[in-house]
């Protein structure tokens, strides 16, 4: 409905990608939408690259909270974004994901009678060891309008009792992203740039705490890369957090030579280093969907996954970091398997703007 204003809250990486379609399909349609960046993220690798590669506006709000512990940078972006809202209160609040600043800013806003929506709702990878995961289980039970990105996300919130008529199937929101600038990802010469050879090397992420942040399990995840580069060069865009880890543990002596470190990569390179990818290890969760959509295989470090589709339909697996799935993984032979999945189809921005255009 038009006049309508709308807030859209970014704080970190994956939710730039997230943004970026509906961000314009919003305004197109008459919504007056405000963009305001939390500053979870605030390096430019981390966060300016990704406005810039996908031509998101610069936000019109920083609540520049910056790092800190998860009570800390929680609680300060809720008390900045309570001042805003105070000012001018939207009519709808939109966040996406899982990060802190997804659950901050709802709980703001639904203490101030606010109505929110979630992007990405329903997901779970049933470890409440995971911060993300009680970010999500925190935002969903308080959230007005609960857009899924899947048909399972749809059945984990009917067990928890939520209410049918907040539930919307609205598909996979990075998808959206990836088909429109499938073209500029193509045009990226990565090889000359990297030297490296396409279908012949590793692409690599890995920044949760579970696999960085204690130095036996960061060794013993290091041991099984090694083991990996004996074989194909590893790719390694490197978060902030794994590589002050890898310092702090002094684990840097025991990487091979054959693993490059680069700083982290804005979003299109990404897609053209998973795309061209002999395989894919990581331990993100955007990842796991964007190999399965490209066709590479993809191997997870974590003991779940809350995106069960790229398993069941996709390329991905879950893996503990052991020599003897390293040497497997190394004796696969090439191969790419295309699969497609409901609602990947590029259309879930516009999806959801369809349903809020009905509901506000
Ligand atoms: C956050 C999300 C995680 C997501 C990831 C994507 C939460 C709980 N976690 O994890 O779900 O997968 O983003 O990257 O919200 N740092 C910088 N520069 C930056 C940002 C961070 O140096 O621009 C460093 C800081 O030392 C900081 C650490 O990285 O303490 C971790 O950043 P933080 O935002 O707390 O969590 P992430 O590990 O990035």
């Amino acid at each position: 409905m038009q006049n309508k204003k709308i807030d859209l809250i970014v704080g970190a990486r994956p939710n730039f990608v997230k943004c970026a379609i509906l961000y314009k399909e919003l305004k197109n349609s008459g919504f007056s939408v405000r963009l305001i960046h939390t500053g979870q993220h605030y390096d430019k690798s981390m966060s300016g690259s990704f406005f810039e590669d996908l031509n998101i506006p610069k936000e019109d709000y920083n609540l520049n909270v910056g790092s800190s512990t998860h009570a800390k940078q929680t609680a300060k972006i809720m008390i900045e974004y309570e001042k805003l809202l105070l000012e001018n209160k939207p009519d709808l609040v939109i966040v996406f994901g899982d990060v802190n600043s997804t659950i901050a800013t709802v709980l703001s806003a639904a203490k101030l009678h606010v109505k929110t929506a979630h992007v990405e709702a329903g997901l779970r990878s049933f470890d409440k060891n995971m911060p993300e995961e009680i970010n999500r289980i925190a935002t969903d039970s308080i959230t007005d309008y609960l857009f899924c990105p899947s048909e399972d996300a749809i059945e984990n919130l009917k067990k928890e009792g939520h209410d049918n008529e907040k539930v919307f199937i609205a598909g996979n929101i990075m998808i959206d992203t990836l088909m429109a600038h499938q073209k500029e990802i193509d045009n990226y010469n990565i090889e000359e740039e990297f030297n490296i050879e396409n279908n012949k090397y590793v692409f690599l992420t890995m920044h949760r705490p579970s696999n960085v942040d204690n130095k036996e399990k960061l060794k013993n995840i290091i041991d099984f890369l090694n083991t990996i580069a004996e074989k194909y060069t590893i790719i390694f865009p490197i978060h902030p957090r794994t590589e002050k880890n890898i310092h702090k543990f002094q684990l840097a002596e025991y990487l091979s030579k054959n693993i490059k470190i680069i700083k982290p990569v804005p979003y299109l390179k990404s897609i053209k280093f998973i795309k061209e990818a002999f395989c894919v290890i990581t331990d993100s969760g955007g990842i796991q969907e964007e190999s399965t959509f490209l066709g590479t295989r993809c191997y997870t470090l974590r003991e779940n996954t809350e995106r069960p589709v790229t398993i069941s339909q996709g390329t991905n697996q879950l893996i503990k970091p052991t020599k003897e799935n390293a040497e497997k993984i190394i004796r696969e032979d090439y191969k790419r398997f295309y699969t497609e999945i409901k609602y990947w189809d590029g259309k879930t921005s516009q999806r959801i703007v369809n349903i809020l255009k009905e509901v506000l």
